[in-house]
């Protein structure tokens, strides 16, 4: 259940004989890959603990609207900002009652009213109850409000009589919830990306840098996720925080990001982004250098190159790099590609003609031409979030090329194709 993988699904038990359900509810979504967080209104602890629902989902159970102890750590708006998709299983006639008319007055309520995501509910109740025209009515009001309604099921009932009314069985749940989420383009693929500098040390207090900000990869990071790949960032020193659902690696200098890198290989596509210092020092001075003449020369030697060499050692691995260009950008680009063996290679402007362009190193914008073995694509300015969606999808949709056709043979093309329609 692929379509799981990574997503935050908040489950909200009410008062129902069916309570018992969400137990394994709760252990089958986690097994297919999402993170639960589980809100139980009073009505369901007479049917099971908070302790069981929360050993099995991870997190502490989320009970009481007004309790400011929780309120501080995870109140009912963030938690409704947590989940991609709210699932209330089992949901009871008088809960159904409540969200039709709107009420707010516990959390789960709450969170319902101020979640502006998927919900959807899995009625659990007497089949003369779901029958009654009260509910009919309001089950009638929640699907007239885009609410989904998974269920209920007839059979036996726990009440010993038969009908409608039972809480559809969990198999069917999960894929109930699993078709509210679209097929991401990367699901199920494992994305690492380098980003930022690397500083390359002369003495305990001094480095060799550059001014990378690493936005555009903590972006594609962003965008991969949304795409549903499980992604590793591994990052250079840099000024922003974590994305959210990454595994975030920090590294230092360009060897430590060399190691990071290939003891996480193979996966199935790996994006360079980092401007690696090209040149270390020779050796690294073990106290603070003092100053002394007028001139003073420093040994520097190259640094690994990280993408090339991990080319060279996982050649399986789709593989996207990066290139900073001040003049004949799509020349030297496209030397890159075949030098280091990769699939693509994003290239953009730096210096002058990137002022120019309004792409500059720490700016939030920037455009990027994409050359593969036989095409290219201008990615014209745009942000650096939208710019990494549309990235993103075009690594998505040569990945699956290369799957179905194998690896191009980077070194025997010369001949390039038009450019394509440009990307918004
Ligand atoms: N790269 C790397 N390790 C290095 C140097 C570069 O992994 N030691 C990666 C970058 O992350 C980027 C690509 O290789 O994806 C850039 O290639 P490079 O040949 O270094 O290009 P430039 O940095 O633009 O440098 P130059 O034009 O001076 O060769």
């Amino acid at each position: 259940m692929q379509r799981l993988t990574n997503k935050r699904i908040l489950l909200g038990v009410t008062g129902s004989i069916a309570a018992y359900k969400s137990a394994e509810l709760i252990r089958r979504l986690r097994g297919a890959g999402a993170e639960v967080q589980v809100i139980m209104t009073h009505g369901a602890e007479a049917f099971i603990t908070p302790l069981t629902l929360q050993a099995l989902s991870g997190h502490p159970v989320h009970q009481n609207l007004l309790d400011t102890k929780a309120e501080a750590g995870m109140g009912h708006i963030e938690l409704a900002r947590w989940a991609d998709v709210i699932m209330i299983a089992p949901a009871s006639a008088d809960f159904m009652a409540r969200l039709a008319a709107g009420r707010a007055d516990d959390l789960l309520t709450a969170v319902c009213l101020a979640g502006d995501i998927p919900l959807a509910l899995a009625p659990a109740m007497n089949n003369r109850m779901w029958r009654d025209k009260a509910t009919v009515d309001n089950a009638k009001k929640l699907t007239s409000r885009g609410i989904l309604l998974f269920g209920p099921d007839s059979g036996e009932q726990a009440c010993g009589e038969t009908g409608p009314g039972r809480m559809r069985e969990v198999d069917l749940l999960i894929n109930d919830l699993a078709d509210i989420f679209q097929v991401g383009s990367l699901t199920g693929k494992t994305v690492l990306i380098t980003a930022g500098p690397t500083r390359e040390p002369i003495d305990p207090v001094r480095f060799v840098s550059n001014h990378s900000s690493g936005k555009m990869g903590y972006a594609i990071a962003s965008a991969a996720v949304e795409a549903g790949a499980k992604v590793i960032l591994v990052s250079g020193p840099v000024a922003l925080a974590a994305p959210d659902r990454v595994e975030l690696v920090k590294v230092e200098t360009a060897e430590q990001m060399l190691q990071a890198v290939q003891s996480r290989m193979p996966v199935d596509i790996f994006i360079a982004t980092a401007a690696v210092a090209d040149y270390r020092p020779v050796q690294v001075a073990k106290d603070k250098i003092k100053k002394q003449d007028e001139i003073m020369a420093l040994a520097l030697e190259k640094t690994p190159d990280i993408l090339a060499e991990t080319k060279a050692r996982f050649p399986e691995v789709f593989s996207v790099g990066f290139a900073a260009e001040t003049h004949d950008l799509e020349a030297h680009a496209r030397g890159k590609l075949i030098k280091k063996g990769l699939e693509m290679v994003a290239a953009n402007w730096v210096g002058e003609a990137a002022a120019a362009s309004g792409g500059t190193f720490g700016s939030d914008t920037n455009a990027l031409h994409l050359i593969w073995a036989d095409g290219q694509i201008e990615l014209p300015l745009a942000s650096k979030a939208r710019l990494a969606r549309s990235l993103i999808e075009h690594i998505a949709h040569h990945y699956d090329d290369c799957q179905r056709k194998g690896f191009p043979k980077t070194n025997n093309v010369v001949n390039l194709k038009k450019p394509g329609k440009p990307v918004a």
